[in-house]
């Protein structure tokens, strides 16, 4: 499976933080926003990777990941001229997905959970039609909000009954996170949509053409699994108080990309040497070092 990070937009709700910088380069505490989603698609066991940005910000991007070596991956690199919806990531990303499934992660999304790999894992082995997840917040009208009919034997997945994207009066407290699982048909789907009223390719359009196929999954995270947006001031600062309060108690990181690579296989004790001394001036390199000490011990 492919994997697509949309890390776009023009993120006018965190102006004027954003004015020059991308959003999903902020700082969520310790890293940048974009290594959260990264960490999804890594757990997910994808490893070839296409981010799409601004043509502003892309050069920054391709100098924080590189061709992703350090973390076992491949990363591609696109622009989106202007943003004319999550939706054209498909359009953008045609020759990249060269007819595969795909999973696609907003840029400002961070999960955090214990079941969330198997999970993620489970999603990625979708071969016909599409998994999304849902989540229970409180204000549901920010987001897609979906309704769904539980599978008989599966208590955690369901089949998609309505989707709407930020309803006046929501069906359900179920949003749409912004991390979507598809196989080969999304490109055709997203290629016949239309615009909707506020111009955009709208990804749950595409959604519901899966939806009416009696095709769209939906795995619910139930209370254990954190989802968190960061695109205000006041929920940037919430995400980065979470992955303080949560890393600082535990000594483990949230999203920590060569981690992952590590744990994943993706990447062998030198090469995570090699990434750590770079960054031995920093808590997260020594974190990274302190990895390689555990396990001789262990
Ligand atoms: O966070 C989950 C929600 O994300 C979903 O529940 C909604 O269904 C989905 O539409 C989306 O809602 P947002 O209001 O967060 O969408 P926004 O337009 O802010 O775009 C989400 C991210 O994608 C944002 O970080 C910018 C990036 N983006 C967006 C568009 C429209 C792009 O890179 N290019 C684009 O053209």
């Amino acid at each position: 499976m492919k994997g697509i990070i949309l890390a776009g937009g023009q993120g006018t709700r965190l102006y004027p933080l954003t004015v020059s910088l991308s959003k999903q380069l902020l700082p969520v505490y310790d890293k940048p926003m974009v290594y959260y989603p990264l960490s999804m698609l890594m757990l997910a066991g994808i490893r070839e990777i296409l981010v799409i940005s601004t043509p502003e910000a892309l050069p920054a991007f391709r100098k924080l990941l590189g061709d992703g070596s350090q973390f076992g991956v491949r990363f591609v690199f696109q622009e989106q001229p202007s943003p004319r919806g999550i939706a054209e990531a498909f359009l953008l990303g045609r020759e990249f997905i060269a007819g595969e499934p795909v999973c696609l992660a907003l840029g400002d999304n961070i999960f955090f959970g214990t079941s969330l790999p198997q999970r993620l894992r489970r999603a990625a082995q979708i071969r016909q039609g599409a998994v999304v997840f849902a989540y229970q917040v409180r204000d549901p009208r920010r987001y897609a909000v979906v309704t769904f009919q539980y599978d008989e034997s599966d208590s955690e997945r369901g089949l998609a009954l309505t989707l709407e994207e930020k309803p006046a009066q929501p069906l359900s407290r179920y949003a749409v996170p912004g991390l979507y699982f598809y196989d080969a048909q999304a490109v055709a789907i997203a290629e016949a949509l239309k615009p909707s009223a506020r111009g955009e390719l709208e990804i749950t359009d595409l959604n519901r053409v899966y939806m009416q196929r009696g095709q769209l999954h939906v795995e619910v995270l139930g209370r254990g699994v954190a989802w968190l947006d960061a695109g205000t001031p006041e929920s940037l600062v919430q995400a980065a108080a979470f992955v303080q309060t949560v890393q600082e108690r535990q000594g483990m990181m949230i999203s920590c990309p060569e981690e992952i690579a590590y744990r994943m296989g993706y990447i062998d004790a030198a090469r995570l040497e090699a990434q750590a001394r770079q960054l031995a001036q920093t808590t997260y390199g020594r974190y990274l070092l302190q990895l390689l000490e555990d396990e001789v011990r262990e």
